[in-house]
């Protein structure tokens, strides 16, 4: 008899960001009368940057006409776009990438999602906690993952590290060896970054241990400080061992748009095998590339007149982060993340459950924020607020969360 994917039955709920958004219709449902202002979902609420406008109508009428018409983009991308990131993100920081490195696709999710498929199904996975819930549903769905305990939220066959207050929310060297170790920086959910030091640890550590790293550096826009990395191949010894991925939706408001791509280096190898190669094989089968048009958008990202736009929306956000962080401090919230990254972690008062602050949020306050947990039990009285939203949103919210 035909069956279901059974490792796909083993999924426990619905994905975290749907729950959240459920609940908030029901609510919204029952309370029609009452205004609910959204901090839980990373997405952006700013209109796209002028420069990347002017970017797609041209592309838009260039589509119109015989000579500027563009049927199936090429399997990895279009060079320019290629050449451009090869170019802007990685030589101009030191960075050993080239244009063939890089793969452009609709979007980060779908390649954190997708690049376990390139890996034996029984590999141990190594997950920071709390964590991204893509890096592992995605894994359970390829059976990886062993058997569920729901006492303790956790699977019995991934390696987690957790990242708590007292480690600064870094993770440490996992005690058990993992062969794929996901790491992502500026975190999501914590908001935590780390020093290019402690990364350059964890390069040496997979090198050591013939590990591969998934680097996720969606969020590398939004880094502040100084010595904290914005690519994985700032590290000496990454070629050989990770693998980086990137999004426009948060450094340029793509997340309607969809673009995003991956850094498999030519030198990453597992088992003799370049992970280039599978990682064609598997782009070129099942996917048909980003539209022209949402590529040249993607483009004008790194022209002169988007990167100053766009340096001037990500410090729209990064207004909304820290009046959410000194806020909340100054009314006796624990709360961190905020400084390098568009989230705010932040503890729940009276030790409550990352779900019951959740629903006193969204009753007494009616603002949505996403509960910790969803994330992995190590989250599990914390509460993740994103900076994605309107300013004066952001300044509502806050005022309603202090007046709880
Ligand atoms: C988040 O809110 O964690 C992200 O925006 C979700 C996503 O990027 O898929």
């Amino acid at each position: 008899m035909l069956r279901a994917n059974q490792d796909y039955l083993k999924l426990p709920g619905s994905y975290l960001f749907s729950t959240v958004a459920r609940k908030q219709r029901e609510f919204q449902a029952a309370h029609p009368e009452k205004s609910v202002i959204r901090l839980s979902i990373g997405d952006v609420t700013q209109p796209i940057a002028p420069a990347i406008i002017d970017a797609l109508h041209r592309a838009v009428d260039e589509m119109g006409s015989a000579e500027g018409f563009h049927g199936y983009a090429p399997d990895l991308g279009y060079e320019f776009l290629r050449n451009t990131i090869a170019e802007q993100d990685y030589k101009a920081r030191g960075c050993e990438v080239s244009a063939d490195e890089v793969f452009v696709s609709d979007g980060a999710k779908g390649d954190c999602g997708n690049i376990q498929e390139i890996f034996e199904k029984d590999c141990r996975v190594a997950v920071c906690d709390p964590v991204y819930p893509v890096y592992v549903d995605t894994n359970v769905m390829a059976g990886r993952t062993g058997t569920y305990d729901e006492a303790t939220g956790t699977w019995s066959d991934v390696i987690y590290m957790p990242c708590l207050e007292e480690n600064d929310f870094a993770p440490r060297l996992p005690k058990e060896k993992p062969d794929l170790i996901y790491l992502c920086f500026p975190n999501n959910p914590t908001g935590a970054t780390i020093t290019k030091a402690q990364l350059q640890k964890w390069v040496d550590y997979a090198n050591e241990n013939g590990a591969v790293i998934i680097y996720d550096a969606a969020y590398e826009s939004y880094i502040s400080e100084a010595d904290v990395p914005h690519s994985i191949y700032e590290c000496a010894g990454a070629r050989t061992c990770a693998i980086e991925i990137r999004s426009f939706s948060k450094n340029a408001g793509f997340t309607g748009l969809r673009l995003g791509f991956t850094v498999v280096p030519k030198e990453l190898t597992v088992d003799g095998v370049a992970l280039h190669g599978l990682w064609a094989r598997r782009h070129g089968t099942k996917y048909n590339g980003a539209p022209y048009i949402v590529q040249r958008a993607g483009e004008a990202v790194y022209s002169p007149d988007g990167k100053e736009q766009l340096k001037k929306q990500v410090a729209y956000y990064m207004r909304n982060a820290e009046y959410i962080r000194t806020n909340l401090a100054e009314a006796g919230y624990t709360v961190s993340g905020g400084v390098n990254a568009p989230y705010i972690w932040l503890r729940t008062p009276d030790n409550m459950t990352s779900w019951d602050f959740f629903d006193r949020m969204l009753e007494q306050a009616g603002v949505v924020g996403t509960p910790g947990s969803g994330f992995g039990p190590s989250g599990e009285h914390y509460f993740r607020l994103t900076a994605f939203g309107t300013f004066e949103n952001t300044q509502e919210a806050i005022k309603r969360i202090k007046e709880m």
